[in-house]
């Protein structure tokens, strides 16, 4: 079995971040969001794993590298979309790397709280079968079924019509970014046309399997499920991540410190007359001075928070915090520079670039 990962695309929906950065590679509790979509592959015992690239193409290829960070038999191929033409044009330019071979299809994007294991095993066991499925959709029940793709169920437990955001919804089975097919997801791609957005649409695709009586095997999620291409999923994401962590200190903390909970200290970082309340994670080299950081914060490598407040943030590598009474459900890009003046007369100063969201207190 191969993988292939979603990770090209628009981002539209977290600018401005996404104007310099692949917002798959936006960290939660300060590792990439792709990372443990691959990591999820490489458990279970997937190692031929393409990714398809759109503008961040280079930015990819410096995170991901050759796939060895994540096993020495780990390989990764690289397929380029000049366009986000849609989720079933990836499966088309993906087309000569597949093969004729059965693959996950992952949306970069995406985090699940359970690994990918028992739904890739369950996939080859159903495959095995007399009358063997052709595609497996995970599905996750949702209390917002309009904003969601919707799956209608048998009552064996196959998908016999999907429905994206509708109006009524049929059910509350929402569809997850993760979608096991056979070699016939091919004859769909080719077969549909582009949907009215524009794009060549993956549940286009899988109806299409459907409506040709190939069986489409369900199986339903029960941990949480983020797609984490908005802020406030994505803080969400971060926090419920960093519930799992260890307590962890390679950095220095001084006597007038206080570390409450668990927190993660990198190496080479600073805690100085401070007091952070887990779970937190603070990067390598990072400062933390005179300052407070609450619970579901992750602040990146080589910043510096001096005299503020944190809480339910995100902070990648480089920032600066300086003199912040109190900072709250953030997500603050790298090397930004979010301070407080003494000059006169008092006034909110701003250089904020394309697409910024700032509200102040
Ligand atoms: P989406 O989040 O649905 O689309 P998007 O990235 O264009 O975001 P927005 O709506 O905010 O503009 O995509 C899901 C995942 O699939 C995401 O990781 C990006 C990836 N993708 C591609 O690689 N190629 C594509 O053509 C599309 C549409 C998405």
């Amino acid at each position: 079995m191969k993988a292939l990962i979603l990770a090209g695309g628009a981002g539209t929906r977290l600018r401005p971040i996404t104007h310099t950065r692949a917002k798959q590679l936006v960290p939660v509790a300060n590792t990439p969001i792709l990372f443990r979509g691959i990591e999820a592959m490489v458990e279970a015992g997937i190692t031929e794993i393409g990714v398809v690239v759109g503008d961040t193409r280079a930015e990819m290829r410096a995170a991901i590298g050759d796939g060895s960070q994540f096993g020495s038999d780990v390989e990764v191929t690289y397929i380029e979309q000049d366009a986000p033409l849609g989720l079933a044009h990836c499966v088309s330019i993906a087309r000569d790397f597949l093969g004729d071979d059965d693959f996950v299809m992952y949306l970069g994007d995406n985090m699940l709280e359970q690994g990918l294991v028992a739904f890739v095993d369950a996939f080859a066991a159903a495959r095995s079968a007399p009358r063997p499925p052709s595609a497996q959709i995970l599905l996750k029940q949702v209390k917002d079924p309009q904003r969601f793709g919707i799956a209608v169920l048998d009552d064996h437990g196959h998908a016999i019509q999907l429905v994206e955001k509708p109006e009524v919804p049929p059910s509350n089975y929402a569809l997850v970014g993760v979608y096991l097919f056979d070699k016939s997801i091919h004859e769909a791609v080719a077969a549909i046309e582009p949907s009215a957005r524009g794009e060549l649409e993956i549940t286009d695709a899988i109806q299409w399997l459907i409506d040709h009586d190939l069986k489409v095997r369900t199986e339903i999620l029960t941990g949480w499920w983020i797609d984490t291409g908005k802020l406030t999923p994505l803080l969400e994401a971060n926090r419920l991540i960093l519930e799992t962590i260890e307590t962890r200190v390679d950095g220095a903390v001084d006597g007038a410190s206080f570390l409450d909970g668990r927190v993660i200290v990198e190496a080479g970082a600073e805690i100085v007359n401070s007091t952070i309340r887990g779970p937190v994670a603070i990067g390598a080299r990072t400062r933390i001075v005179d300052s407070f950081v609450g619970p579901f914060s992750a602040i990146g490598a080589d910043c510096e928070v001096v005299h503020s407040e944190i809480e339910h943030s995100v902070v990648m590598d480089g920032s600066k915090i300086i003199e912040i009474p109190r900072l709250e459900d953030s997500l603050i890009g790298s090397d930004a520079i979010v301070s407080r003046s003494k000059r006169k007369p008092r006034a909110v100063r701003l250089m904020v670039g394309d697409h910024c969201r700032i509200d102040i207190e």
